[in-house]
């Protein structure tokens, strides 16, 4: 180890509540170094050794925000879900003018809620939205909302790959995906995230979806919702 680099990398300098994140660095500033002055394979591992660090500390930090959803939860107050939609589409706004994507919406309406929590879950159906498009067309997004007896029906549907419905149940637990990491980055752990977001408002969540013809996200939120997990605290 390079002496004079050695403080870089005391996990009290960097960040006390991230050590998950001295690895990465580590590794980085290794490849900074010695990238081209060792030989090929050398290279090879050091760009692995980065890779895999940078994967870990995202896996990490969506582990930490799924278990956050119920642990740290703000208490509900009336929610504009346009606002949560608005947040969501702000947060996303570089990939959606990169990728060309249209996203349109009826007018959500105010329920009980958590707002951060509705915003990320907007985040998360319009990312993978966007994430899993059609290769050949831009993609569209829509989200519309219907009043149901005592709950609101909210839908995030897209124009994208589609899937199989035996995948249905799946594509919820944590950690499945569908496809590899190079083909789409990712945690698999987004829509477990909003699983436990929509449970926690007292709703579901499903899809229907076929491959190739777009797929349809659907949740419901109670129209005056309770904490579910306030019972438990
Ligand atoms: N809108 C979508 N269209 C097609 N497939 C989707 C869509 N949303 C999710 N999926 C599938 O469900 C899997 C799980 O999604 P998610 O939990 O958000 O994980 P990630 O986005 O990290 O892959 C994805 O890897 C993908 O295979
Ligand atoms: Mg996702």
């Amino acid at each position: 180890m390079v002496g004079k680099d050695l403080h870089v990398f005391d996990p009290g300098k960097i960040s006390p509540q991230a050590p998950e994140q001295c690895g990465g660095l580590l590794f980085q500033l290794l490849e900074q170094k010695y990238k081209g002055k060792l030989d090929e394979k050398a290279d090879k591992y050091l760009y692995f050794a980065v890779d895999g660090a940078v994967r870990m500390q995202d896996l990490i930090e969506a582990l930490f925000a799924y278990s956050r959803v119920t642990t740290r939860g703000a208490p509900f107050d009336p929610v504009d879900t346009n606002l949560a939609f608005t947040q969501a589409v702000t947060n996303l706004s570089a990939v959606i003018k990169e990728d060309h994507a249209v996203v349109t919406k009826d007018h959500p309406p105010t329920v009980k809620g958590d707002e951060a929590q509705l915003a990320q879950l907007f985040q998360s159906l319009i990312g993978n939205a966007i994430k899993f498009r059609k290769p050949d067309i831009a993609p569209l997004m829509h989200v519309s909302a219907e009043e149901h007896e005592k709950e609101w029906r909210i839908q995030v549907r897209d124009n994208g790959i589609g899937m199989e419905p035996k995948y249905f149940d799946r594509i919820f637990e944590i950690f499945q995906r569908l496809h590899t990491h190079a083909e789409y980055p990712g945690t698999g752990i987004g829509l477990a995230i909003c699983k436990r977001i929509v449970e926690r408002h007292g709703g579901r969540i499903w899809l229907e979806s076929a491959p190739g013809e777009g797929t349809a996200f659907s949740f419901t939120l109670a129209t005056t919702g309770e904490d579910n997990d306030a019972r438990d605290r």
